[in-house]
């Protein structure tokens, strides 16, 4: 089954106003017919990139967001807020959100369930760390990521999320997983999909991988069977770079 193919950049806390504006101007005009391009900049540039990228085909997406709906939690950004601004989509857990700020499998299970229960579709992030991929339980560690995160999922929300294969090894450190690393664990994943839903559901999700893409291992990464797409971090910020990423997955 084909799927079309997602390129999702996440800018983590870079860019100032300005700064997004202007790397927003050039990516307008990348050719992108076939591939979802995704951008997800700080909370503060939401608002703005959303209107500028308005009639352009490129998805402003959050990259947190709380479990509840309102109340006191000071400093948090809720799903409604999310949607009263036309944002439609939200990355959950990734693994800085997972290391540096205390995100466990289970508040990443509320923050989906809640998100995909009110309609906001969910990038989830999971991944093994470097000590885990050297003692050989990684399986393990990413059946169990998912099992807690989103297998719980009934069929109608699962068909809201996106997963992203994210090994906490290759990200920002210029290692990328090799493409026997990187099938494998999608083929696992697939199957697991299969497994807790049915063929349709493994057959249609998409499932991205992020880790030091570049445009030198874009082509390659994004050939590989079950591999739809990449999360990009470090390239989504330099335009000549998230460009030929861009066109790799326009196929
Ligand atoms: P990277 O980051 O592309 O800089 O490795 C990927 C990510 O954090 O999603």
């Amino acid at each position: 089954m084909k799927r079309k193919k997602i390129v999702a950049g996440n800018w983590k806390m870079n860019m100032t106003l300005d700064d997004s504006i202007e790397l927003s101007n050039a990516l307008i005009n990348i050719n992108k017919s076939n591939v979802d391009v995704m951008i997800a900049p700080s909370f503060t540039n939401l608002y703005p990139l959303k209107k500028h990228f308005d009639t352009h085909q490129i998805d402003v997406i959050a990259q947190n967001v709380n479990q509840n709906s309102k109340g006191a939690f000071t400093g948090e950004v809720s799903v409604e807020m999310l949607k009263s601004i036309g944002v439609n989509c939200v990355i959950i857990g990734h693994s800085e959100r997972r290391s540096l700020f205390g995100e466990t499998d289970q508040i990443l299970f509320e923050k989906v369930n809640y998100a995909t229960s009110n309609d906001m579709n969910v990038i989830f992030c999971f991944g093994e760390e470097l000590q885990q991929r050297q003692n050989g339980n990684y399986f393990d560690i990413i059946q169990q990521q998912l099992e807690i995160g989103v297998l719980s999922l009934p069929s109608e929300l699962i068909k809201k999320v996106t997963l992203a294969y994210e090994p906490v090894w290759a990200i920002g450190t210029g290692v990328t997983a090799n493409p026997d690393q990187i099938q494998e664990i999608h083929q696992f994943i697939r199957n697991l999909i299969h497994q807790r839903f049915d063929e349709t559901i493994s057959n249609s999700i998409r499932i991205l991988y992020g880790g030091s893409v570049k445009s030198t291992n874009a082509v390659e990464i994004f050939n590989l069977a079950d591999v739809d797409g990449g999360l990009i971090g470090g390239a989504s910020l330099k335009f000549a770079d998230f460009q030929s990423i861009v066109e790799a997955a326009d196929v």
